[in-house]
């Protein structure tokens, strides 16, 4: 599609305008149509291109200052990942994200102002097709979703447990410091990942809700995670701390885990505390983090609602297996922190071969052997060209050999051990 093409496609939605006045309550529908759509645009043009300076395009389609300008005629990674666009899969599209996006009364007039017009010939002709993540797509829609579920993370692979839909790939934030957590979370929802995970003991969610803010991703459409710090395990000083991640976060998680197991107070007052921070809307759901298996089920059969996903430490040197399968007949899932092994991946030879075969990196491979696997990965990194790398796992496949080897490097090796002594770990197979 040429340039002109696009920018009369867009200017063809109500809402969506030319021109530099910003401040324009219309140039929020144009900045979230961005936001969104370059994540879909085709990941090769951006392999490319990524050496331009994208940053200043990424502040041009924040939606705090983005319009649709002619700014956009000059500029070479949009135009190429545009021109690369099937037109009618850009239209369909770009129709559906609208629809959700746009205020109630110019989706009404836009309807009706259609019904007024004679009816299209073929409207079947305009089937948005599959984009970008081709064989790697780990949940294909079927036809019947495709029409019916909302797009909110796109085609990312995602896992659904009890209802709730949580991408597989998210962004951890241990250890970054306020500026660099602002910074890279706006840098991870711009570059696509709809997973935030953070935690009241990390000292950055005010950080990471500012960083939300700067992204101009839409709240609903991306996942955000926060934990229960283990000094505020009483009934009040839980609620306490939930009301305070709210406020400091300025949204409300989806998610809220209790940190690590504790032997005091009681579980039945914690998992008491939890269900009342989700009946009070501190949270839409609840789960937990280090709980080994023994834990996990003494959790669940005293919390009213459903334990989500139990946060635990899981890399290629740190097998899982008994926890995943507690997991499984419980219902929930399991989210690995540390997916990376906090870096050590990158030297490892068994993977480094896996990914030369693959032409991945070391860390691509095993945040995607993790996903395969249907865990959720939550790396960090503070550098944007990493996180741009590590989310770039959509569209290759490991084979079950590659999954077989990459198993086969757990050695029961734990980087982080914080759990009360009454408590004991699953065995892993090493
Ligand atoms: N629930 C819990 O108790 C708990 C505990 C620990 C962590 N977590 C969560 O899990 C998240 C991830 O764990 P983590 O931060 O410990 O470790 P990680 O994600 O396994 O590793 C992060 C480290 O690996 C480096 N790195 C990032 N991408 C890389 C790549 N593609 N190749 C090589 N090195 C790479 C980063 O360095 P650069 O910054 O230089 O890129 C950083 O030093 C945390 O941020 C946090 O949200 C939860």
């Amino acid at each position: 599609m040429t340039h002109d093409e696009v920018r009369a496609l867009l200017l063809s939605f109500p809402g969506v305008e030319d021109g530099v006045s910003y401040g324009e309550p219309s140039f929020k529908v144009a900045g979230r149509f961005f936001t969104w759509l370059r994540p879909r645009l085709d990941d090769s043009i951006v392999v490319h291109l990524d050496n331009l300076d994208e940053r200043e395009l990424l502040i041009e389609t924040d939606p705090a200052t983005f319009h649709f300008t002619d700014h956009y005629r000059d500029h070479p990674i949009v135009l190429a990942r545009i021109a690369s666009v099937d037109p009618a899969w850009l239209r369909a599209a770009l129709e559906k994200r609208w629809r959700r996006i746009a205020p109630r009364r110019l989706v009404k007039a836009a309807d009706a102002a259609r019904s007024a017009l004679p009816p299209r010939r073929n409207p079947a002709s305009v089937r948005p097709r599959p984009f970008g993540y081709g064989a790697g797509r780990l949940t294909e829609p079927s036809p019947k979703d495709a029409k019916e579920r909302p797009m909110a993370y796109g085609d990312q692979p995602t896992i659904t447990v009890d209802d709730v839909e949580i991408p597989l790939l998210g962004f951890g934030t241990w250890q970054l410091e306020p500026n660099d957590a602002r910074r890279m979370v706006a840098e991870a929802l711009r570059i696509g990942y709809r997973h935030i995970d953070t935690a009241w003991i990390y000292k950055n969610e005010q950080a990471v809700g500012d960083g939300i803010r700067d992204s101009g991703v839409a709240r609903e459409d991306f996942f955000l995670t926060t934990k229960i710090w283990v000094d505020h395990f009483s009934h009040d000083a839980l609620l306490k701390q939930a009301q305070e991640s709210v406020d400091n976060l300025g949204a409300t998680p989806d998610l809220l885990l209790l940190h690590w197991p504790k032997a005091t107070p009681s579980f039945e007052e914690t998992l008491g505390a939890l269900n009342a921070a989700k009946e009070e809307g501190l949270t839409r759901s609840i789960g937990l983090s280090n709980f080994p298996s023994k834990e996990f089920r003494r959790a669940q059969a005293l919390s009213k609602a459903r334990l989500i996903t139990d946060q635990v430490e899981h890399h290629p040197y740190l097998g899982v297996d008994q926890l995943v399968a507690t997991a499984a007949e419980l219902g929930s899932s399991i989210t690995a922190w540390s997916p990376l092994a906090q870096g050590k991946i990158a030297d490892d030879p068994t993977i480094s071969e896996i990914a030369r075969a693959h032409g991945k990196t070391n860390g691509q491979v095993t945040l995607r052997w993790l996903i395969q696997h249907r865990i959720i990965a939550i790396p960090r990194s503070t550098k944007e060209s990493r996180a741009r790398e590590n989310f770039d796992i959509f569209d290759f496949e490991l084979s079950g050999e590659d999954v077989q080897r990459i198993d086969a490097l757990d050695r029961g090796e734990r980087l982080g051990d914080w759990l009360d002594p009454t408590f004991e770990w699953d065995k892993t197979e090493a």
